[in-house]
């Protein structure tokens, strides 16, 4: 038999170095998001073109992005809050971008200060250049599990937002764990409501490990149905809202686990060690 195929994006040179403390230089982040995408990762999350004030970790997303020697069949998607980050995600060659909205109001003003609809009314343009110029789109909803500032989230908030993001225009919604609260129970209660909304092939799982959860939750997940789990080579990106716990899924971890189940990935686990070794020695060396 076939094993069935689960989609694994790495989101590592985006969510992960956005919240380490160091700034790796261009180069390194570059050579990293290459022996990625060598590695057999089909999608390599590369930088974020928010305003590098708000993130200092990533503000060479200009100079990232051009530099990297691109994998035919790869996609590099970019973050972009707006239309001003749009342009510059364009001017730099990007062939997918991600936009991200929350399910907490208080999250969202904290992150992007907007509400979620002033969100999702600037995304509408930045989606429908995105159509035009032939990009692949994703939507992330953060906090989808828990919110650092207002606590509980109603899993039919994440469920509304996210089928709004797919109402104006997103290829993939990416519903996330942002402080690693979710547990099982919660991750079956959430994906039921989405799949009332959307079919399991356009939703993704981005988890975080911060109770050591993240594996279990996958699961949950798998059982419904979703196939696209996110995850961050080295485990990068402590969780910064829970000082010393960890924060996103390692990515070795998840392919790890996957293969063991007898998924398909299409990566390689050396590859992959090899690129989460070659950025945590190019962070401790910082
Ligand atoms: N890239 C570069 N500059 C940008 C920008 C972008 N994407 N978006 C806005 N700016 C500039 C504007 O040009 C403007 O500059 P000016 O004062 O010289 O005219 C200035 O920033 C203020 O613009 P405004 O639209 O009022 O933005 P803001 O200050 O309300 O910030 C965001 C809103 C979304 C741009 C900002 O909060 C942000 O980048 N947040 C990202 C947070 C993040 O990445 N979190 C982690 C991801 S989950
Ligand atoms: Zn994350």
């Amino acid at each position: 038999m076939t094993p069935a195929r689960v989609t694994v994006v790495e989101v590592g040179p985006r969510d992960g170095l956005q919240n380490e403390a160091a700034i790796v230089p261009t180069a390194a982040k570059v050579r990293f998001i290459e022996m990625l995408a060598a590695a057999g990762l089909p999608v390599v999350e590369a930088t974020s073109f928010v305003h590098p004030a708000a993130v200092p970790q990533l503000a060479d997303a200009d100079q990232v992005l051009p530099a990297i020697a691109r994998r035919p069949g790869v996609r590099y998607p970019v973050l972009v809050p707006n239309m001003r980050g749009m342009e510059r995600a364009i001017a730099a060659g990007a062939d997918a971008v991600a936009v991200f909205t929350a399910a907490s109001e208080a999250f969202s003003q904290a992150n992007i200060r907007m509400t979620i609809a002033e969100s999702l009314e600037a995304f509408a343009p930045v989606l429908a250049a995105a159509r035009a110029a032939g990009m692949w789109t994703r939507g992330y909803v953060s906090t989808a599990f828990g919110c650092p500032y207002q606590g509980a989230v109603d899993p039919h908030d994440v469920a509304a937002v996210a089928g709004s993001l797919a109402e104006i225009g997103c290829d993939e919604i990416s519903v996330g764990d942002t402080i690693g609260v979710a547990e099982p129970d919660a991750v079956t209660r959430v994906v039921s409501l989405l799949l009332e909304r959307l079919p399991a092939e356009r939703l993704a799982l981005h988890l975080h490990d911060t109770q050591g959860r993240a594996i279990e939750n996958a699961a949950a997940g798998l059982a419904l149905g979703i196939t696209t789990f996110d995850g961050s080579a080295g485990g990068l990106g402590g969780c910064p809202f829970a000082p010393g716990a960890p924060g996103n899924l390692a990515t070795e971890t998840l392919v790890r686990w996957l293969h063991s189940e007898s998924y398909e990935t299409g990566v390689d686990e050396t590859a992959l060690a090899d690129a989460a070794a070659f950025i945590r020695g190019r962070l401790a060396a910082l």
